[in-house]
């Protein structure tokens, strides 16, 4: 679950899981959610359906459209880790997603050269100082499902 930190921003998303059983609502479970079909379920508990995982390249970004579109993320991709974060630099709001993955792991952004950790937004190197909103996502039957922080 996330919660807000110090600073006021969501903290980190857990790493993506694949679960083999349904996930889980923060405290006890629903019972009106735990009856339903698994895709429902997932819907239930504000996931969306973001990708196929064979579609974000591994080691690499790909930015996505969640919903009507009107909001992007940027998925990252290392093996069966998958990261989803705002597709909006807090420096200047350019994609992230039209940067890359470095071999950190950090998440460069290709206009001014701000680099951000995948899973907790943190800033890594400016010139961004603002951390990236971070988003929990979900690996199910090679699909990635992403639930948007607040
Ligand atoms: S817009 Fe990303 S570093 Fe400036």
């Amino acid at each position: 679950m996330i919660g807000q930190g110090r600073s006021g921003h969501p903290e980190p998303a857990e790493p993506a899981k694949d679960l083999a059983s349904p996930p889980r609502v923060a405290g006890r479970p629903d019972p009106s959610v735990a009856a339903l079909p698994q895709d429902d379920r997932i819907r239930a508990e504000g996931f969306v359906r973001a990708a196929r995982l064979a579609d974000v390249p591994d080691g690499g970004v790909l930015g996505v459209a969640l919903g009507t579109g009107a909001r992007r993320v940027c998925l990252t991709r290392l093996g069966a880790s998958v990261t989803a974060l705002d597709d909006r630099c807090p420096h200047a709001e350019f994609a992230l997603s039209a940067g890359e993955l470095l071999a950190d792991g950090s998440v460069e952004c290709a206009w001014h050269g701000a680099r951000f950790d995948r899973a907790t937004g943190a800033v890594l190197q400016g010139p961004a100082c603002e951390p990236v909103v971070t988003h929990e996502v979900l690996l199910l039957d090679g699909d990635v499902h992403v639930r948007l922080a607040p």
